[in-house]
C-alpha cells in the first residue's frame, strides 16, 4: 500500500462510504494536490487531498486548508446550478480531503483537451459564462454564508504572487501598473469568485460544464475569475491558427452570457476591470512563475509583445480588445 492509498482507505472510514476499496489510480495533472480515481465495489469515484507544497515551485507554499475551502466552493456552485460540479460525498477535516464522483462516460470531456486537439468550438465558452456569472451572482444575495471564503492570503500566495506580482519583478516598466492590479484584486472582496477557471478545470458533460478545482476559491473580485479564463481562449486562439477566429468569436459568446447575470454592479464597470486584467495575465502566462506549456517560442514572443502593449493601454470593452487580436 502506498501512501496515497492508506489516506483513501482513511477517507472513506472517516466519510462511512459503501464498498470496499479495490484500487486506487493517481489522476495526473494537478500541482496542488493528490488526487486519485477510487474503485469501490460498485462504483468510483474521485478522492482529493491538499499538498503542504506544490509541485512545481520550490517556494511557491500555500496552507493545506484550501482544500475546505474547495469543498465549500463546490457544495455551494452545486446549489447554484445542479450538475456544474461533481456530486459530493463529504470532507474530512481528519484527512485534509473530500470524495466526489468521478465523472466520466461517452459524454464527458476536458474542455482543454478538445481545444488543444483543434477539435470545432461547441459553445462551451457561453455556457461556462453564464454559470459562473450564476455562482457569482447567486453569492451576492443576502443570506450568503462567506464564512469558509476569507482565503485572501491563499488567494494572495497562489495568484497574485505568482501572476502579477512576480511578472512585475521581470518586467520593471510595468511594475506600477502590475502591482497596482494586484492591489486591487487584493482589497476587493465583494463576490465568491472560483480563482482557476482555467478549461483543464472544466469537464464538459452533455453540454453543460462541470467544474472542478476550487482552491482558490475566495470572496474577490469577479472580473478575476472572468479574465483567468478568456486569458486561456486567448491563448489558445494564438496557438491554433485553425480555430483562431472561432475561440475569439467565444470570447463574446462567454461575455454575453455572463453579463446577463451580473445583477450586483453595472457589467460595463466590471467588463472594464476585465479588460485591464487580461493582458496582465496574458503577460503572466509567458513571464510569471507557471508559464503555459504549449506556446513556441514565436508565439510566446508574440503574446508578450501584445500584452505589454495593452497592459499600458487597456481598451475598456471586449469587443475592443478581440479587434485588437484580430
Ligand atoms: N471528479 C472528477 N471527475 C473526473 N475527472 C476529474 C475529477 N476531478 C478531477 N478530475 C481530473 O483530474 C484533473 C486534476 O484535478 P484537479 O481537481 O484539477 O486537481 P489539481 O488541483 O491537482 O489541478 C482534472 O483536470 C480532471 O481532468
Ligand atoms: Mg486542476
Amino acid at each position: 500500500m502506498t501512501d496515497l492509498d492508506t489516506r483513501c482507505q482513511r477517507l472513506i472510514d472517516d466519510l462511512g462510504l459503501d464498498g470496499a476499496l479495490r484500487s486506487v489510480t493517481p489522476l495526473g495533472g494537478g500541482v496542488a494536490s493528490d488526487i486519485a480515481v477510487l474503485d469501490l465495489e460498485e462504483r468510483r469515484i474521485c478522492a482529493k487531498f491538499a499538498l503542504a507544497k506544490l509541485k512545481v515551485m520550490e517556494d511557491w507554499f500555500a496552507p493545506v486548508h484550501r482544500n475546505r475551502a474547495e469543498y465549500e466552493w463546490l457544495r455551494f456552485a452545486g446549489t447554484v446550478v445542479t450538475g456544474a460540479v461533481p456530486g459530493l460525498h463529504g470532507w474530512s477535516a481528519a484527512e485534509n480531503g473530500f470524495a466526489m464522483d468521478f465523472v466520466e462516460g461517452r459524454e464527458v470531456y476536458l474542455w482543454k483537451e478538445a481545444m488543444l486537439r483543434g477539435e470545432p468550438v461547441r459553445g462551451e465558452a457561453a455556457r461556462v459564462g453564464d454559470v459562473l456569472g450564476r455562482i457569482h451572482a447567486a453569492s451576492t444575495a443576502s443570506g450568503f454564508d462567506d464564512g469558509p471564503f476569507h482565503n485572501r492570503d491563499d488567494f494572495h500566495a497562489l495568484r497574485l504572487e505568482p501572476y502579477l506580482i512576480f511578472t512585475a519583478t521581470q518586467h520593471p516598466d510595468l511594475a506600477e501598473r502590475l502591482n497596482r492590479l494586484a492591489k486591487a484584486l487584493f482589497e476587493n472582496r465583494a463576490v465568491l469568485i472560483h480563482g482557476d477557471v482555467s478549461p483543464k478545470n472544466i469537464l464538459m458533460r452533455g453540454g453543460d460544464p462541470v467544474l472542478l478545482d476550487a482552491e482558490c476559491a475566495t470572496m474577490g473580485d469577479p472580473a478575476f475569475d472572468v479574465a483567468f479564463c478568456l486569458n486561456h481562449l486567448i491563448l489558445k486562439s494564438i496557438h491554433i491558427p485553425t480555430r483562431r477566429n472561432d475561440l475569439l468569436e467565444a470570447i463574446g459568446g462567454f461575455w454575453r452570457a455572463y453579463a446577463a447575470q451580473v445583477v450586483w454592479e453595472e457589467a460595463s464597470a466590471l467588463e472594464v476591470r476585465v479588460c485591464a486584467l487580461l493582458p496582465a495575465l496574458m503577460l503572466a502566462r509567458v513571464d510569471g512563475k507557471s508559464p503555459v506549456e504549449y506556446l513556441s517560442a514565436v508565439n510566446r514572443g508574440a503574446v508578450r509583445d501584445l500584452s505589454r502593449t495593452l497592459v499600458t493601454e487597456p481598451p475598456t470593452t471586449l469587443a475592443d480588445m478581440i479587434g485588437v487580436l484580430r
